[in-house]
C-alpha cells in the first residue's frame, strides 16, 4: 500500500520504516529540510536501535520530502504523526496538528483515509481535525474521505521492537472501510487488534501513559518512606510485582519520569479534566512527586557535602533514560538547575546526550570521559542507568560521595554511597 506519513520524528519515522519493512511504499513529509535530506541519504536523524539498518534496507520503499502535494497525490492513506507539546499551562498545543491538517485538507482529491497517530486529547479527532478537514477540503467525512485514530505505544530506545511486537494495536474508526484498510496495513504484525471509536482510542492512550506514570510516582513515594527506615524499595517492589494483578513493570523507584511524553501527557490530562470541571487529585499528586524527586538527591548530597557552593559536582547521565540521546524533560535538567542555583560548579557526562544538553546549559562543563568528569569532584549524582555506569571507578574523586538516582551502582567499596530510595 502507498502511505504518507506527516512528521518524521520518533513516531513518524519509526512507523514509516516498519511499514516499509512490511512491504508498503512510504513517503514521509517533514517541515525540517535537514531531517528530510538525512532520511533520503539513509541516515537516521535520531538515535534509535536498528533504525539506520532499517532505513538503508528499505531505501527503495521509503523517501522523504517537504512537499505535501508529492506525498498526498501518491497515496491513499496518511498518518498524522506531528508533535503535540504542552502549552505553558499544561494544556495540549494542537498548532502542529492544525497546520498539518490544513495542508492535508487542501490536497484531498479522491477518497483518502487520514489516520491520527499523534497523542491528542479525547474528542480532538472528532471535534477539531474532522471539521477542519471538511472546511478546508469542502468535502464530507465518511463519504469523500475518512478519519481514524490509531494511538502509538512505542518506547524510545526500543521503538522499532515495540512497533513490530506491540501488546495490542488500537484502531479508532467510524466506518468499516477505514477499519478494514487499517487492519490490512497492519497485517503481518501478530498482536490483538482492539477496535473502538476515535474518541475512545484517544482516551486509551492517555489512560495508559497516566497509569504508567502513576506506578512510577507510587514506587517513588513508597521508596521515599523506605529510605527513611533503611529498606531497599527494590526488595519490596520485587515481591509486590510478583502479584499478577500488579506486574513487576514500571515500579523502579528513582529520580522520576522524564521524556517527551509522560510529563506532557499527564499535564494535558490534568488540564483536560480541569476544563471539564474536574480536579484531578491523583494525577496532580503524580506530578508533584515527580517534580520533587530529583531534588531529593541534592538533599542527600548535602548530608555529606554541606556547602556545595563553588564545589565541583559531577552529574552522570543526561538522557531521560538509557539508549537514547533524548533529553526532553530529563530529570537531570531540574537537578542541574538546582545545583547551579546553589552555586555549585557542574561537570556533566552522558555517553551520547551531552550535545543536546549543551543547548539547555551551554555554560557547564562537558568532559569527554567519566574519569575526567569525576576528577576532584566533591560529589557525584547518577541520573541515567546507562550500563557503563554500573562499574565506575570513582578513584578520580578524592573522597567519593555518590548519590545514585537509578539503582545502578552495584559495588559500594571505598565510597560514601546513598541510594535515592534504598
Ligand atoms: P517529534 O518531535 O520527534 O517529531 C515530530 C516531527 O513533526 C518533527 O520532525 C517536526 O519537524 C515535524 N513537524 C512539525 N510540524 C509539521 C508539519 N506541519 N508538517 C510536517 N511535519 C511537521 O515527535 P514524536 O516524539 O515523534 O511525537 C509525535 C507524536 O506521537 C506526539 O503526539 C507524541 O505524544 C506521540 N508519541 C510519541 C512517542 C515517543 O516515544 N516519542 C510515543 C508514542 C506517541
Ligand atoms: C513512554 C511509554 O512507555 C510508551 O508506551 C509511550 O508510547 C511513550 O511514553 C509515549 O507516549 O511517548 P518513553 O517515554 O519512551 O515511553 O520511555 P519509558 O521507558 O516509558 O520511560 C519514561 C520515563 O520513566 C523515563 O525517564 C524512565 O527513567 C522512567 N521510569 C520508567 C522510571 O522512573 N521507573 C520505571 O519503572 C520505568
Amino acid at each position: 500500500m502507498k502511505i504518507s506519513i506527516i512528521g518524521a520524528g520518533y513516531v513518524g519515522l519509526v512507523t514509516g520504516v516498519c511499514f516499509a519493512d512490511m512491504g508498503h511504499e512510504i513517503i514521509c513529509v517533514d517541515v525540517d529540510q535537514e531531517k528530510v535530506d538525512k532520511i533520503n541519504k539513509g541516515i537516521a536523524p535520531i538515535h534509535e536501535e536498528n533504525l539506520s539498518e532499517m532505513l538503508k534496507r528499505n531505501k527503495e520503499r521509503l523517501t522523504a520530502t517537504t512537499d505535501y502535494s508529492v506525498a498526498l497525490s501518491q497515496s491513499d492513506i496518511t498518518f498524522l504523526c506531528v508533535g503535540t507539546p504542552s502549552r505553558s499551562d499544561g494544556s495540549i498545543d494542537l498548532s502542529y496538528i492544525e497546520e498539518a491538517t490544513r495542508f492535508i485538507g487542501q490536497l484531498i482529491k479522491k477518497w483518502h483515509l487520514v489516520v491520527v497517530k499523534s497523542t491528542v486529547v479525547p474528542g480532538t479527532t472528532r471535534d477539531i481535525i474532522t471539521p477542519l478537514l471538511e472546511k478546508v477540503s469542502g468535502k464530507k467525512e465518511g463519504k469523500d474521505f475518512s478519519v481514524a485514530m490509531n494511538p502509538e505505544f512505542l518506547r524510545e530506545g526500543k521503538a522499532i521492537h515495540d512497533f513490530q511486537y506491540p501488546d495490542r494495536i488500537v484502531i479508532g474508526t467510524r466506518d468499516k472501510k477505514s477499519n478494514d484498510l487499517l487492519k490490512k496495513i497492519y497485517k503481518g504484525i501478530n498482536s490483538p487488534i482492539f477496535t473502538v471509536n476515535p474518541t475512545v482510542a484517544e482516551m486509551i492512550k492517555y489512560t495508559s501513559n497516566a497509569l504508567l506514570s502513576t506506578k512510577i510516582s507510587f514506587a517513588n513515594e513508597i521508596g521515599n518512606v523506605c529510605k527513611k527506615v533503611g529498606i531497599d524499595v527494590y526488595d519490596v517492589m520485587e515481591a509486590v510485582g510478583m502479584d499478577h494483578r500488579i506486574s513487576p513493570h514500571f515500579l523502579q523507584a528513582g529520580a522520576g519520569f522524564g521524556g517527551s511524553c509522560f510529563p506532557k501527557d499527564v499535564a494535558a490530562l490534568i488540564s483536560f479534566g480541569s476544563n471539564k470541571g474536574l480536579k484531578m487529585f491523583l494525577l496532580d499528586a503524580v506530578m508533584n512527586v515527580n517534580d520533587t524527586q530529583p531534588l531529593k538527591m541534592i538533599e542527600l548530597l548535602e548530608k555529606h557535602v554541606p556547602h556545595i557552593k563553588d564545589k565541583k559536582i559531577a552529574v552522570l547521565g543526561l538522557a531521560f533514560k538509557p539508549d537514547t540521546d533524548d533529553i526532553r524533560e530529563s530529570r537531570s535538567i531540574p537537578l542541574i538547575q538546582e545545583l547551579l542555583d546553589k552555586g555549585a560548579e557542574v561537570s556533566a557526562f552522558d555517553p551520547i546526550a551531552s550535545g543536546n544538553m549543551k543547548k539547555v546549559f551551554p555554560h557547564i562543563n562537558y568532559p569527554s570521559s567519566v574519569a575526567e568528569t569525576l576528577q576532584d569532584a566533591m560529589g557525584c549524582l547518577i541520573l541515567t542507568e546507562w550500563e557503563e555506569f554500573s562499574h565506575i571507578d570513582f578513584s578520580p574523586m578524592q573522597k567519593p560521595v555518590v548519590i545514585d538516582g537509578r539503582h545502578i551502582i552495584t559495588s559500594q567499596n571505598d565510597i560514601i554511597y546513598e541510594g535515592l530510595c534504598w
